[in-house]
């Protein structure tokens, strides 16, 4: 029994080892094309490029610097640096800038002043921690999503729940200055979360509309999910990853408490090959599209989560996280398909809209890469 289980365990090791290898293999090929550019979704095997200042910038540079760190491969930092800088550009112009400057600068600039320490990237961080931290709406205690997607539309009542992984940016700019504010703000707006997006199950709404003026909720919305009251897997996976940063950087039990549930009722509508539909809440007719970005974004909050519990408790996370990776790496990866630039296949962006699904998604391949490195201790990790 023990020698099985030592097989075993040496076997998992071998999987982990070579998924690492073929991604690195892979974004060293791919970055041949994709350069300093903004991946998004993969269409018929080639990377559409986003505007830079489209919310998903971060996650390229963040897969180049994860790699560089740990195979040392000097282009692939020149690439990062570059995406860092023409970055600039959006700061600067100021008015595009929305919540998810949490996910643009923390994957970039706080990556970069993790890696290196240069005053220049500390300062870019910074700068978006102060635009975030300006978001935040003191009577309903939320940090406001978006800015109008079209003229006149009033959305200053709209949080979501992708913001908590915004909020590293704001632990991490406490952590740096010695200022509270940002770590004070960050929390309130994960009060508000407790409060109003997670339901009892451990399910989430994606979308909470507030009054602006009053800070009344109004409402839950689908918004990427099937309906208000259904389960957007994704959205899922933001929770259980965010509520277990906001316990790692206030040692708030409340936090960890909600991110176990999250991750319980994540875990419990998982299918047999361990990846999740859209959303777990979907007609059944609509189950069988599946989101391996959640799966992937889950997995590595799900390592986090392992490390933050009690270590008899820890292994009710790592399992099921390996489990998930290891199903991404035989069943939904691209490793060798020379015709393909994702590394994992059959995400879903926004079905409802019906844009970006079943195609690779660069924020999949983003966690997909941090998964493993959580499993091969290849830190640090910029969330932290
Ligand atoms: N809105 C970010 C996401 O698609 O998860």
């Amino acid at each position: 029994m023990q020698r099985a289980e030592h097989t075993q365990d040496r076997n998992r090791a071998d999987w982990v080892e070579k998924a690492w290898s073929k991604a690195l293999r892979k974004i060293q090929r791919t970055s041949r094309r994709i350069g300093d550019g903004f991946p998004h979704a993969s269409h018929n095997g080639v990377y559409e490029l986003a505007d830079p200042g489209w919310w998903t910038a971060g996650f390229w540079p963040g897969i180049l610097w994860l790699l560089y760190n740990n195979a040392g491969d000097e282009r692939l930092k020149a690439l990062a640096e570059q995406c860092e800088e023409k970055l600039d550009g959006v700061l600067d112009g100021y008015v595009r800038l929305d919540h998810d400057a949490g996910f643009m600068w923390i994957l970039t600039s706080v990556a970069s002043y993790k890696l290196l320490g240069k005053e220049p990237s500390r300062v870019r961080a910074l700068k978006a921690a102060n635009y975030l931290a300006a978001r935040f709406n003191l009577k309903g205690r939320y940090i406001r999503a978006w800015n109008p997607w079209t003229e006149g539309e009033d959305n200053a009542g709209v949080a979501i729940i992708d913001c908590c992984m915004n909020m590293a940016l704001l632990f991490w700019a406490s952590a740096n200055t010695g200022d509270p504010r940002y770590r004070q703000i960050a929390e309130a707006h994960m009060d508000t979360v407790l409060e109003h997006f997670l339901r009892p199950d451990g399910s989430v709404y994606h979308i909470v509309r507030f009054d602006a003026e009053t800070g009344e909720r109004l409402e839950g919305l689908g918004g990427q999910g099937y309906a208000p009251e259904s389960a957007w897997s994704r959205g899922t996976a933001w929770a259980i990853y965010g509520l277990t940063l906001a316990f790692h950087h206030t040692g708030k039990p409340a936090y960890l408490d909600a991110a176990k549930r999250a991750a319980h009722f994540f875990l419990a509508g998982l299918p047999e090959d361990q990846v999740p539909p859209w959303d777990f809440r979907a007609p059944q007719e609509l189950r069988h599209i599946r989101d391996s970005s959640a799966g992937a974004c889950a997995a590595s909050g799900l390592l986090l989560l392992a490390d933050q519990v009690d270590p008899l408790e820890s292994a009710v996370y790592r399992e099921p996280a390996i489990r998930i990776l290891d199903s991404l790496y035989r069943n939904y990866g691209a490793w060798d398909d020379e015709r393909e630039e994702g590394l994992i296949l059959h995400g879903t962006g926004h079905y409802p809209e019906g844009k970006n699904v079943d195609v690779p998604l660069i924020y999949g391949d983003f966690f997909y890469v941090e998964g493993l490195a959580r499993l091969l201790g290849k830190g640090p990790f910029y969330w932290e």
